[in-house]
């Protein structure tokens, strides 16, 4: 049931400090500071990995290359399920494959699957329902534990997805020996500050955000920017908002804007910049000073040191604690997920059932 809450929707939002926590038990030794989830498939030889999945779920898994590169140093190949095998993706039978499905049943990804079994890799799978076709054909089964996801639009099996890949990456850089002991440490200890953070967060800005979901009621497109892992939860929050609002919506690689989204910004398309400040902060502000010299409007997403680092009377700011680059990706889900949501109730749309979606798509 839906318990005290409006809608599935905001049910899931709200349970992802829980669930999270719950999926992090199951692959971290937080006693030992360890992560040990690499069962079934051998990371430590892997020459390469392929990843994919459909729509919110591809969306981890382009976060989860992030991390399988740049923590263990393995080449991630990935695609949308629906393209992934008409490639011709010159895959070694000795790398393996991950496919990532909340439902375990959609019929694009369950066809790579089967692609991939076909040339002989090991195949992993990623998913929510555990006795699903995926999960059955899959030779290495990493559940992600979310509980039942009922809203069309995926919250909670977004950001365990991304904490079972971020357990999984670190895992497999221990495997390759590409950190070091106190780097895995301190990688595993961020993971497990999570599920507090994600409480502190949901608590602490749902005014802030149905304010500007007002605004973004009153618009017709709304553009999402993002660098480093924010680029694909750019991507997320737009398929979040066009999916439940029917606001068009479009998210791009920040670096992108000048080379044609630019020529868009006006006073009318709300600009929504997700940036945290990590490596890469000072370059999307320089975009963000793009936009805002066209007159665009802009809303950052942001932490306390971006909050001080940036000019924030010339915006609206979505603030959000300091966390390690980790675990940003999961924490800044939430304020685009709730934007969505509040935007969506006022736009006065069936939340947990938007029109010509289905919650498992099951035909190619
Ligand atoms: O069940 P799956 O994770 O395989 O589903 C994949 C997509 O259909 C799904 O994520 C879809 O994009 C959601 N409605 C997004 O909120």
């Amino acid at each position: 049931t839906k318990g005290s809450h409006r809608h599935f929707m905001e049910k899931e939002i709200h349970e992802q400090p829980e669930v999270i926590a719950h999926a992090l038990a199951h692959y971290i030794d937080f006693a030992d500071n360890r992560a040990d989830t690499v069962a079934g498939l051998d990371f430590a030889r892997i020459p390469s990995l392929a990843i994919s999945a459909c729509g919110t779920a591809y969306f981890a898994g382009l976060i989860g290359k992030y991390w399988f590169e740049r923590y263990a140093r393995l080449p991630v190949e990935i695609d949308v399920a629906s393209e992934f095998r008409y490639r011709d993706i010159p895959l070694s039978p000795q790398s393996a494959a991950l496919f990532i499905s909340q439902s375990g049943e959609t019929a694009d990804t369950l066809a790579s699957l089967r692609y991939c079994k076909e040339l002989g890799l090991k195949i992993g799978a990623v998913v929510n329902v555990g006795d699903s076709t995926i999960a059955r054909e899959a030779d290495a089964v990493f559940p992600i534990l979310a509980g039942s996801e009922i809203g069309v639009a995926s919250t909670k099996a977004f950001t365990c997805q991304l904490a079972v890949l971020a357990s999984l990456a670190i895992g497999a850089a221990k495997a390759r020996g590409t950190v070091s002991e106190d780097e895995g440490q301190a990688l595993v200890r961020n993971l497990a500050e999570m599920p507090r953070i994600m409480g502190h967060v949901l608590n602490s800005i749902q005014s802030k955000i149905e304010l500007l979901a007002r605004d973004l009621s009153k618009c017709d497109h709304v553009l999402y920017l993002g660098r480093g892992t924010s680029f694909p939860l750019a991507m997320e929050g737009a398929l979040k908002l066009k999916e439940i609002s029917y606001i068009h919506a479009e998210g791009y690689a920040a670096g992108e804007l000048k080379h044609g989204p630019i020529a868009l910004i006006d006073q009318n398309m709300p600009v929504i910049v997700i940036a945290p400040h990590d490596r890469f902060f000072y370059k999307t502000l320089s975009n963000m000073e793009e936009v805002a010299a066209r007159g665009g409007r802009i809303i950052l997403i942001t932490d306390e040191k971006g909050a001080a680092a940036s000019n924030r009377d010339t915006m609206h700011t979505i603030v959000l604690p300091a966390v390690d680059e980790i675990i940003a990706p999961m924490i800044f889900s939430l304020p685009i997920q709730l934007l969505a949501y509040h935007t969506a109730i006022l736009m006065g749309t069936d939340v947990d059932q938007p029109r010509n979606l289905a919650k498992s798509v099951t035909v190619e």
